[in-house]
């Protein structure tokens, strides 16, 4: 337990920097985990100190040179035994009624807290927010990248679209396995707000270490402020003639004479007929920092968006979305061949998706260096 505990600690404090920690007691799920631990892991010591005692004493006292006999033989002893029983059961009960209280703290409080639908897919996340429905439509959604207020309970549901994933952002609270036609809520929660990362935690396909999120926590009343801009948002229209209106109109439509899928079909974005549920949702693009489900960031993530629209495969192993470059790519076991768009297209869907953002004050990343 001391060996666990220490790597535990030491893989704590190196990755606290980037935001993936399970000792971050700003959360008072992790309080309550580490407060159990702390119980099991000062029992484990008392326990293996009292066993090591008797072990040196018993070898030192009845060492063979200091005796000329055998020390004295007997068979049984119903009172050590009641004791070698009754304590190891105390010790278990007091365990378990450790157990199940913080279980029953830790169970979601559905009436008061947020809560969020969380869908694992190979290989990106959903979130999406029952309790508030657009004013164009659908509920508020947003793709890889989890906004959740500070202080409070957030109560998660999680499931999968395909395969079993993950959910674990150690720095919230808890991991839970996503899985196909299960629905598992649980609660998070966090008093520190900043940006946390989330992996899928669980071995599912060629892109699983591709498989990341950004969970954002913001101070309550910028929480409300963001979901309520979330919720009056309205994709832009673009102006006749511009790149973003060429843009729009591929992604409505995509391009048949050559093959090219509409994104419509797989991709929503609130406030356009866009309503695909295949892939994440695209409605606050834009406002996003992160590319590919956490594969890339900023700058980065800026730089990828071409090569992504142009063929989303060869950069992401697994990757579902068609190639738009007309070269073949793997999907679900079979060789496909993608539409073609020319450069001046992805040019101009990749502005369009651009001007997918939130108003100034509802930028989520504002104060994130
Ligand atoms: Cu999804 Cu690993």
């Amino acid at each position: 337990p001391l060996a666990v505990l220490a790597t535990a600690l030491l893989t704590g404090c190196q990755q606290a920097q980037q935001g993936l920690s399970i000792g971050d007691m700003s959360s008072a799920f992790n309080r309550e985990i580490a407060w159990m631990s702390i119980w099991a892991v000062a029992l484990s010591i008392i326990i293996f100190l009292g066993v090591s005692f008797a072990l040196f004493y018993t070898v030192q006292k009845f060492r063979e040179d200091k005796h000329d006999a055998p020390p004295a033989q007997f068979h049984g002893n119903n009172k050590l035994e009641v004791w070698l029983v009754a304590v190891p059961v105390v010790i278990v009960i007091f365990l378990s009624v450790l157990t199940v209280r913080s279980m029953a703290i830790l169970n979601p409080t559905p009436d008061q807290a947020t809560k969020i639908d969380v869908l694992a897919k190979q290989f990106w996340w959903n979130f999406e927010y029952p309790t508030i429905k657009a004013d164009a439509g659908g509920n508020v959604a947003n793709g890889n990248e989890m906004l959740m207020p500070t202080k409070q309970p957030v109560a998660l549901t999680v499931t999968s679209g395909d395969v079993i994933h993950g959910f674990w952002a150690p720095n919230i609270g808890g991991q839970r396995a996503a899985m196909p036609a299960v629905k598992k809520t649980w609660q998070v929660d966090t008093d520190r707000a900043g940006v946390y990362q989330g992996n899928c935690s669980q071995l599912c396909g060629a892109s699983h270490a591709n498989m990341r999120y950004k969970v954002v926590a913001l101070e309550q009343a910028r929480y409300d402020a963001t979901l309520a801009a979330m919720k009056a948002y309205r994709a832009p229209e673009p102006a006749a003639g511009s790149p973003e209106a060429l843009g729009y109109q591929l992604f409505m439509q995509g391009k048949p004479e050559t093959k090219a899928a509409s994104c419509a079909g797989c991709h929503r974005i609130q406030g356009t007929p866009a309503a695909g549920v295949v892939g994440p949702d695209l409605s606050f693009f834009g406002t996003r920092r992160t590319l590919g489900a956490g594969m890339w960031e900023g700058e980065k993530a800026r730089e990828m968006l071409i090569p992504w629209l142009k063929h989303a495969p060869h950069v992401k192993p697994g990757a579902l979305m068609p190639t738009y470059d007309g070269s073949e790519y793997r999907a679900n076991g079979k060789l496909q061949k993608g539409g073609v768009l020319t450069d001046e297209e992805i040019n101009a869907l990749a502005a369009y998706l651009r001007s997918l953002k939130l108003p100034e004050e509802a930028d989520y990343w504002r104060d994130v260096p």
